[in-house]
Parts: C-alpha cells; sequence; structure tokens
C-alpha cells in the first residue's frame, strides 16, 4: 500500500467524517481504519476504492453526490477516461451526471489549449475587512496601508518585466485576470498605476479583462471609471448572500442595500457583471438561501457563481475559539440543488465547477453564465490548459508542459508577505523567470 493511495482511502473516509482523526493500520493484506470508534476493514486489492466506499455507505446510511471521487476537477476525468468510468468506478451520482455533462457541453468551443498563450495574473492582498469563511492569504486594509504605496511600485516593476519577458519569448496574453483579495481597495491612485503597468505590458490588450470588485464597500465611481478606461470588460461584484443578519455575522461592512446601489453603478458602466453567492453561510435555512438566489437572477448578471461552503483551515469558521454558525449539510444540498434548478430555468447554463477539500456536504462549486457569456479565464485555469503566468505577493505562477515529458505542470509561487515580496523581489524575480521561461 503506498502512502499515495492510503492518502486517497483517507480523503474518501474524510467525505462521510470530515472533522475527525483517522488511524490507518496496514497489514500485508488488509487495512484497518478506526473512526470516531467505528473499525473498517478493508482488502488490500483493486478495488478497495469500492470496497471502502460502499461500506462507508452501509455504515451512515448515506450516499455521496460525487461518490468516491475525491479530486477537485471531475471535468478532467471525465475527457479523460469517459463518463462509463466515472459512473461505474467512482460511483458519482446521476445528478451529477447531468451536471457535468451541461458544464462539458458549455465548455464548447471555449477550450483552447495552446503552449504560447499565457493568462496572466494580478494579486492585490488586501481587504477590507476579514470574511469569516476566508482563507486566502490576505490582509487588512488598516494594517498595511503605510506599505501599499511600495507595494504598488514593485508589483508594478514585476508587471513590466513580465511584460519584456512575454515579448521576448513570443507569447500572447490570453486573458488577465486582477484578483486578490480586492484589487478596488487599492487608493484610485494607485488601482491606475497597476492598471497602467498592466496596459502597457500586455501588448494590445486581450478580449478578455476581468477585476475583482468583490467588496461594494471598496467601489467608487472613480474606481470604475478607471477600469473602463484601461479595457477592463469583466466586473466581479459579489453579494456572498442578500440576507443582512449574514453579512454582518460573516463581517463583511456592508449591506444587502448597499450592494444593490454599487450593482446598479457597476451596470451603467457596460461591464460583464459576475456575481457570487455562498451556500451554507451562517446558519442559513434553505429558504434564506433561496432568497438571495431570487434577488440575484432579478438582477440578471451575466455570470452567477454559486459555490458551497468550504470550512478552511486558516478560516475564522475553523480557527475561532467558539464555534462559528453554519447551515447544515441537508439545508446546502436542498440549497444547491435549487440554485441548478432556478438558474437553468432562467436560462443560466453551468459552465465551470471545481470542488475543494472540506466542502460542506462534499459538494462542489459551480458557475453558471448566461450562453455566450463564459468567463474563458475561469475554464482554462480550471481546466489547467493555458500557463498562468502571475505577479504580486502571493501569486502563483503555473507553466503547463504540453510536450508530455516530465512534470506536467510546473509551479512557481511568489512571497506572500507583502513586506517579504518587496525586500526580496530582485531574487526571487530571478527565480520565477527562470521556471516560467527557461525551464521547459
Ligand atoms: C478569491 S475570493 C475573492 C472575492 C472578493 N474578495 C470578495 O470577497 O467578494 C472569490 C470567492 O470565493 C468564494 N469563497 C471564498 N472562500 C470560500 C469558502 N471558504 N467557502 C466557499 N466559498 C468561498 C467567495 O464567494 C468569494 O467571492
Ligand atoms: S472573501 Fe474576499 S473580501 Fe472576504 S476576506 Fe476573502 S478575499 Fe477578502
Amino acid at each position: 500500500m503506498t502512502e499515495h493511495n492510503l492518502n486517497q482511502l483517507k480523503n474518501i473516509i474524510r467525505l462521510f467524517y470530515p472533522n475527525t482523526g483517522i488511524k490507518a493500520t496496514v497489514q500485508s493484506c488488509t487495512v484497518v481504519f478506526e473512526v470516531e470508534g467505528t473499525e473498517i476493514k478493508c482488502d488490500v486489492a483493486d478495488s478497495i476504492f469500492a470496497d471502502l466506499y460502499q461500506k462507508l455507505c452501509d455504515i451512515t446510511g448515506k450516499n455521496m453526490p460525487w461518490g468516491n471521487l475525491t479530486g477537485i476537477r471531475p471535468t478532467r476525468l471525465v475527457r479523460k477516461h469517459g463518463f462509463k468510468e466515472v459512473t461505474g468506478k467512482y460511483f458519482v451520482s446521476d445528478k451529477k451526471i447531468k451536471l457535468l455533462e451541461n458544464v462539458i457541453a458549455a465548455q464548447q468551443g471555449y477550450m483552447t489549449r495552446e503552449e504560447k498563450l499565457i493568462n496572466y495574473y494580478v494579486n492585490i492582498p488586501v481587504c477590507p475587512s476579514r470574511c469569516n469563511y476566508c482563507s486566502f492569504p490576505s490582509g487588512i486594509i488598516d494594517k498595511c496601508k503605510d506599505l501599499l504605496d511600495e507595494y504598488v511600485d514593485c508589483l508594478c516593476e514585476e508587471i513590466k518585466r513580465d511584460g519584456k519577458q512575454i515579448k521576448a519569448g513570443g507569447y500572447e496574453v490570453y486573458s488577465i485576470y486582477v484578483g486578490g483579495g480586492t484589487p478596488t481597495v487599492l487608493s484610485a491612485e494607485q488601482l491606475e498605476k497597476v492598471l497602467k503597468a498592466v496596459q502597457e505590458t500586455t501588448n494590445g490588450l486581450p478580449l478578455e479583462f476581468t477585476c475583482e470588485a468583490g467588496r461594494q464597500d471598496t467601489i467608487t465611481k472613480e474606481k470604475l471609471a478607471l477600469l473602463k478606461k484601461y479595457g477592463v470588460t469583466r466586473v466581479c461584484v459579489n453579494p456572498q448572500s442578500f440576507n443582512d443578519v449574514t453579512l454582518r455575522t460573516i463581517g463583511r461592512n456592508h449591506t444587502s442595500y448597499d450592494f444593490f446601489k454599487v450593482y446598479r453603478l457597476v451596470e451603467k458602466y457596460g461591464f460583464i457583471i459576475n456575481t457570487d453567492l455562498i451556500a451554507g453561510l451562517a446558519d442559513e435555512s434553505a429558504e434564506d438561501f433561496k432568497y438571495s438566489l431570487d434577488k440575484t437572477i432579478e438582477l440578471y448578471p451575466h455570470n452567477i457563481t454559486v459555490h458551497t461552503l468550504s470550512k478552511k483551515r486558516g478560516s475564522l469558521l475553523v480557527s475561532a475559539a467558539a464555534p462559528v454558525a453554519h447551515s447544515t449539510d441537508t439545508h446546502i444540498v436542498i440549497m444547491v440543488d435549487l440554485a441548478y434548478k432556478k438558474l437553468t430555468a432562467a436560462g443560466y447554463i453551468p459552465y465551470y465547477l471545481y470542488r475543494q477539500k472540506s466542502q460542506k456536504g462534499a459538494l462542489e462549486n459551480v458557475g453558471y453564465c448566461k450562453p455566450g457569456f463564459q468567463c474563458i479565464n475561469n475554464i482554462s485555469v480550471m481546466e489547467e490548459t493555458i500557463s498562468v503566468l502571475a505577479s504580486g505577493a502571493g501569486a502563483i505562477s503555473k507553466k503547463i508542459n504540453m510536450n508530455g515529458d516530465g512534470s506536467p505542470i510546473i509551479r512557481y509561487a511568489n512571497c506572500k508577505d507583502i513586506s517579504m515580496y518587496i525586500a526580496e523581489f530582485e531574487e526571487r524575480y530571478k527565480n520565477k523567470s527562470t521556471v516560467f521561461f527557461d525551464n521547459v
């Protein structure tokens, strides 16, 4: 039994017992797992994954929506092995097979795989406040305000150097994504510097240029005008929930009315708009989530991404001294099903999906859009078909090796800490440049 297989088996157990320790004893022909006082014995054989899953279903009386599939990108598995294997070997439910079929159909014509194309990513790891579910490495503006001018200058230098390398290597930018954190937390002057550097670097703008303006408490007319001026085509502005009690509980400094006002303002600039919702926040009921869903559909944005709450290590949800409320798995399953039903009935199509560890109900995140408004960055990043060149503190570059030899993906992570990113910039840039431009 390899370490990898043992970890995979433990991951299957975590689908049923998400927050418990698992003890495994490996003997020559058997593995014995102990979880919450229950002993599960499996023979070491090719069928051990299926066998363990069936035993867990029998013990708990539950089936998992994605069967014993623990990977984060089910679409890639289907592309590689076909639907038959996904149903037969992994026990994926009919409901999720239908979702997969729809997602794969919606990606037709939007799947580009090309060595000389790059998704260019810029990271602004700063937020106005910390949301209790979030584990993104992002600082709070009040604590790092004094560093931001220097950060922006250093980031612009990285973007400029990337631009030279992109040109010298004969690469072309496929899409741009300025994310975080919350990029619009920067002052208008700082934001303009970044956007200008991106525009100069990318050598004639690509068709799709996204900026996350997620938090409406950071959006102003002046910043929206700058986004427009520098070629941004797509803006994310995220309610997460339309219930004010929930918004307060999760630590977002805005109300649903604030969101509504800002949404109408963003609309005036003619951007393609993405909105994010999370199923399972605070102790919301299915009815509470339905309210948020209906309000979002009323606004009729081009994209609606429905996330299932994930209890991530590093988030306040997990680290807070007292337990933090969140919805039950049973309610979340209803919410996610409702999202599919209501959004498809309203004319949206599911076009990308991914799963995360510790996702409630072992469910998934699904991006829905109006037909023709598929976000090519979301698709190519999830499907790993285009390399990502990333700049800024905490940004991760991914070089996709299309030669079929060696490692399929080479990663390089920039330093997460803003002051260290600035201090070690020269040395680390050399490393990034070697990894991304010289290594494959
Ligand atoms: C990178 S975050 C940044 C978005 C932006 N800063 C905001 O808060 O609106 C992108 C999205 O991931 C989702 N997300 C983050 N943490 C999550 C979690 N633990 N569980 C489910 N969804 C999560 C949220 O919907 C969020 O809008
Ligand atoms: S969800 Fe967005 S605003 Fe909230 S902490 Fe995470 S990145 Fe920041």
